[in-house]
């Protein structure tokens, strides 16, 4: 049995460093907009390469608090991919604005530029960028088009902690990076929690505000905001991971390396990396006989996954209003996840390259 994920692994792993960071925070009695936060915040920007952090709830609060602070809601637009965790659509909608789908390139599963430029319309305020699967999105060419229109980009990183393109790290191109901590995540809280990197100054003081009720000082609202706090249990145990990421991120790419080399020449297409541009987060198949190697890897024991089954212009509540985006909606029936987090025993890695290669192998001698 290959498990697509076992979390408890990771957690086992730095047990005696997160009670002790348990035991600090439950010593000093402060638990929400601590010392704690401050400090992860500091660093968790320094990781991305940028000037602030904002400790949010969760990956979908990130989002919605910087469109928010944007000033986008009721009346406005924001085109966003088309492939993409239904979180991304949701943040969107619920600002108030309408989502706009955006089809995605073939290859990579990412926004295809030329399609999100065609979507952009009078009423767009704001272009959402995904990095899918941890691979960092044509950033160059997509920041060419939001200058040319006048709108600002928002960079959804929910998968992509680590990845940089040209030296620059995830959430460091667009105006912010939306961050998740989703137990999940490459980056993984112990429950929920999110983060906004920015270098704008007036947009980190107003997401400080967002967070907390919209407050300006203790006792004054400037607006009306949110109550979205990382707490200061969740951003200590933050804090003692953040430390091992690199290390993690590491040996996910060696993983991946033997599923590459394992794979390579099989008719199925495999994700391209370098050393940075892709965080690794999941280590995506392409194939028009997915459901078939699905079910030939569940006899076999090894679990995997599908990102994203349901393309998010025909999730039920944007289905009506959105044209078909054909990429995302091929992409969706082909796409399959294999394991790959640091924790997998090396058998594991071994067994599910070899029961992917015997499905090509047997269905070889099959069409002879
Ligand atoms: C691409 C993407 N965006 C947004 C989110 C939302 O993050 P969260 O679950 O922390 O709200 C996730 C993960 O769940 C995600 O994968």
């Amino acid at each position: 049995m290959v498990p697509f994920l076992d979390l408890s692994r990771q957690a086992n792993e730095v047990f005696p460093l997160l009670q002790e960071a348990f035991s600090k925070v439950l010593a000093k009695g402060v638990f929400v907009l601590g010392e704690e936060l401050e400090a992860f915040e500091k660093e968790f920007a320094a990781f991305c390469g940028a000037r602030h952090g904002i400790g949010v709830a969760s990956g979908t609060d990130a989002l919605i608090l910087t469109l928010k602070a944007l000033g986008i809601g009721p009346g406005k637009e924001v085109v966003l991919p088309a492939l993409s965790a239904p979180p991304t659509a949701v943040a969107v909608a619920l600002t108030g604005a309408r989502p706009v789908f955006a089809d995605v390139e073939i290859t990579t599963g990412n926004v295809a530029p030329e399609d999100l430029e065609k979507k952009i319309g009078e009423n767009t305020a704001a272009l959402v960028v995904v990095h899918l699967y941890g691979k960092m999105a044509n950033m160059p060419a997509i920041l060419d088009i939001a200058e040319r229109h006048g709108l600002p980009v928002v960079e959804d990183c929910a998968q992509a902690h680590g990845a940089c393109l040209e030296g620059k790290g995830a959430g460091t191109w667009g105006i912010a990076g939306c961050y998740s901590f989703y137990p999940t995540k490459n980056l993984g809280a112990l429950g929920d929690a999110g983060m906004v990197v920015t270098d704008d100054e007036a947009l980190a003081s107003r997401l400080r505000s967002l967070r907390d009720y919209g407050r300006e000082d203790r006792d004054t609202l400037g607006s009306v905001g949110h109550n979205s706090r990382l707490d200061e249990l969740q951003a200590s145990f933050l804090r003692v991971k953040l430390r091992l990421l690199p290390h993690w991120n590491r040996r996910r790419r060696e993983i991946a390396n033997v599923y590459l080399e394992k794979l390579t020449g099989l008719p199925l297409g495999l994700p391209e990396f370098d050393s940075q541009n892709h965080s690794l987060h999941l280590f995506v198949l392409d194939t028009p006989r997915r459901d078939e190697l699905k079910e030939h890897l569940r006899r076999r024991g090894i679990q995997t996954a599908i990102h994203y089954p349901l393309p998010l212009h025909l999730q039920p509540p944007f289905r009506e209003a959105s044209p078909p985006c054909p990429a995302a909606e091929e992409k969706a029936k082909r796409v399959l996840s294999l394991p790959l987090y640091p924790e997998m025993r090396e058998e594991e890695i071994q067994a599910t390259a070899a029961a992917v290669a015997e499905f090509y192998s047997r269905s070889g001698r099959e069409n002879r």
